[in-house]
């Protein structure tokens, strides 16, 4: 027991170290979850992956979905993001790594059945932190809807350290989430492959700004999606809905990348429509310089703006591709004095995410701001 203020004896808590907290995405980084290539699936072939996958790899679904992804590359990939966890903890950063899980298994729910799960190379799509809470996101693809037991060790571990644990509403995924007659020949509608049948989300559709998040509907994260988590962070946070000239949206960090306060990189091709509310608080938005890498190179689950999915190590630290170059000249550029920490992970590019993608930030210090 102890005194307060107030004079009043009260229970004293012992002063446990925060294991999880981060409330936007340049504090300094303290702790990261970093993905893994281990036993990664391609995932069948079914409405939402066809919507949201590029039409030259569609062969490619179709001839390995169901089945590993190509052993070689993953091997590639393996020692690439092993070598960036050296990189973080030369930078001072404590490395947590998912628990390894057999994707290959056949499974079924009451609602759909898949043959196999895809990964666990991309924390960044399934976990989020607000605060003092880490948040499993429910998904939107079939072969993800397991997705979350691969971090299930690291959570408990978080929670029994104080953290608070949420999985928001797995949705059912049976038909009725998907709109099995997606005009994929006509994107330029604004149409969805996900309906709104049932909430659902992936974690990288929202960027976090201390008070303010800004979010997309995407090809995997519906209106409901996005106000469910609006209603569980209640008044203290203001979710913005942003939207974007892109047909085919899924995960906001290759087209709109929060890296500081009031700075943003925003993608050439994929203008923001609500451009005007952030020039009006004085943000800096920089136009991110045209990707270079090889159109021969494999890029099986995304564009090539993987080139601006930059990681903040904080305020003036970025993890960026070391083969990028003139985003590399654009930090340099850019008078806000950013040091680069440049690592190659083109083959590990392949899976679909770059630095923000392949990992999960659990602790930056600094505390909860208003910065718009
Ligand atoms: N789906 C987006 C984001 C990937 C992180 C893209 O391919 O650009």
């Amino acid at each position: 027991l102890c005194v307060n203020k107030n004079n009043q004896h009260v229970q004293a808590t012992t002063q446990l170290a925060v294991p999880v907290n981060s409330h936007n995405e340049w504090d300094p980084l303290e702790e990261v979850i970093v993905g893994r290539p281990d036993g990664a699936c391609v995932p069948e072939f079914t409405t939402e992956v066809k919507a949201t996958t590029n039409e030259q790899y569609w062969n490619f679904y179709k001839k390995f979905g169901g089945g590993p992804f190509p052993k070689q590359h993953l091997e590639k990939v393996k020692s690439e993001i092993d070598e960036m966890c050296n990189i973080f903890r030369h930078e001072g950063v404590i490395v947590r790594r998912p628990d390894i899980i057999n994707w290959s298994e056949h499974f079924k729910t009451p609602d759909f059945s898949s043959p196999v799960g895809l990964y666990s190379a991309m924390p960044r799509d399934i976990l989020i932190v607000f605060g003092n809470e880490i948040m499993e996101a429910p998904m939107a693809w079939r072969s993800r809807f397991f997705e979350y037991r691969a971090y299930r060790s690291l959570l408990k571990e978080y929670f029994n350290a104080g953290a608070k644990w949420t999985a928001a509403p797995k949705p059912l995924m049976g038909d009725e989430l998907y709109d099995h007659d997606y005009p994929i020949e006509n994107m330029q509608d604004r149409k969805y492959v996900t309906t709104e049948f049932e909430p659902c989300f992936d974690a990288a559709d929202f960027m976090r700004a201390g008070r303010d998040i800004f979010a997309q509907r995407s090809q995997v994260t519906n209106h409901l999606g996005i106000e469910w988590v609006r209603r569980h962070l209640g008044p203290e946070y203001t979710i913005h809905e942003l939207t974007f000239r892109d047909p085919n949206p899924m995960h906001i960090d290759a087209t709109f990348n929060i890296i500081g306060p009031g700075l943003v990189i925003a993608n050439p091709d994929r203008p923001c429509d609500q451009l005007k509310m952030f020039e009006n608080a004085g943000w800096t938005v920089v136009q991110a310089p045209m990707p270079t890498i090889s159109s021969e190179h494999p890029l099986w689950m995304s564009s090539k703006w993987l080139s601006m999915n930059v990681l903040m190590l904080d305020e003036k630290r970025v993890m960026c591709s070391k083969t990028e170059k003139p985003i590399i000249k654009m930090f340099e550029k850019l008078g806000w004095w950013i040091e680069t920490v440049q690592v190659d992970i083109t083959f590990a590019n392949s899976l679909g995410g770059g630095f923000h993608c392949w990992t999960t930030d659990v602790r930056r210090s600094g505390h909860l701001q208003s910065y718009f």
